[in-house]
């Protein structure tokens, strides 16, 4: 199940973010704030994962900052032992889905040239890459792919 998460949700949340390798790797700050009405408003949905050990008690969660009409994804993250079962998919649709009922018009996101997983779950969903930053990322130096999902046309 996906859902927003709860202040309750930050430890699993950072923990995951934390224990990912491919992860954006986000101030803390970044995520308490999103509780906090006056700060610029962020979308944090988790999924679910609570059938397995501790301290991992989320599958994934997907972190977007809403710009006006444009929602951007800083950060989406699913446990090892839940990829490839549709979690990320499933987060990444929840999310879209949020924004066109926002009346938002389009979701943007960033993605490291090499993470190719992620490039296929962003294409599976339907985003088009429409750009590059040469040389954006650093450890390792590397280009940023630019994704967007435009939600103008969309029903
Ligand atoms: C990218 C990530 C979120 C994908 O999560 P996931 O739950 O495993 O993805 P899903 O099971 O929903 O996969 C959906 C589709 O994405 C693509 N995909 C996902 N993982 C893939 C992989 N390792 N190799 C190739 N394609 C992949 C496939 O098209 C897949 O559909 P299919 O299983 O029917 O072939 C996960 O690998 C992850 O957390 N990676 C580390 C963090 C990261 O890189 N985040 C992105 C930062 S921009």
């Amino acid at each position: 199940m996906v859902r927003d998460a709860q202040p309750a949700d930050l430890p699993a949340v950072l923990w995951l973010e934390q224990s990912v390798p491919g992860a954006a790797h986000c101030d803390e700050s970044q995520y308490t704030r999103i509780f906090d009405p006056a700060a610029a408003r962020r979308v944090l949905l988790v999924a679910d994962g609570k059938t397995h050990a501790v301290p991992q008690v989320i599958g994934g969660f997907i972190l977007a900052r809403v710009v006006h009409d444009e929602w951007e994804i800083e950060n989406v993250a699913v446990a090892e032992e839940w990829r490839r079962k549709g979690v990320g998919q499933l987060l990444v649709v929840c999310l879209t889905t949020r924004a066109r009922r926002e009346d938002a018009r389009a979701v943007r996101l960033e993605v490291r040239a090499s993470n190719a997983p992620a490039i296929a779950l962003y294409s599976k969903c339907g985003f088009q890459q429409d750009g590059i930053r040469k040389g954006y990322y650093s450890n390792p130096t590397e280009d940023a792919l630019l994704f967007s999902l435009s939600l103008k046309n969309a029903s």
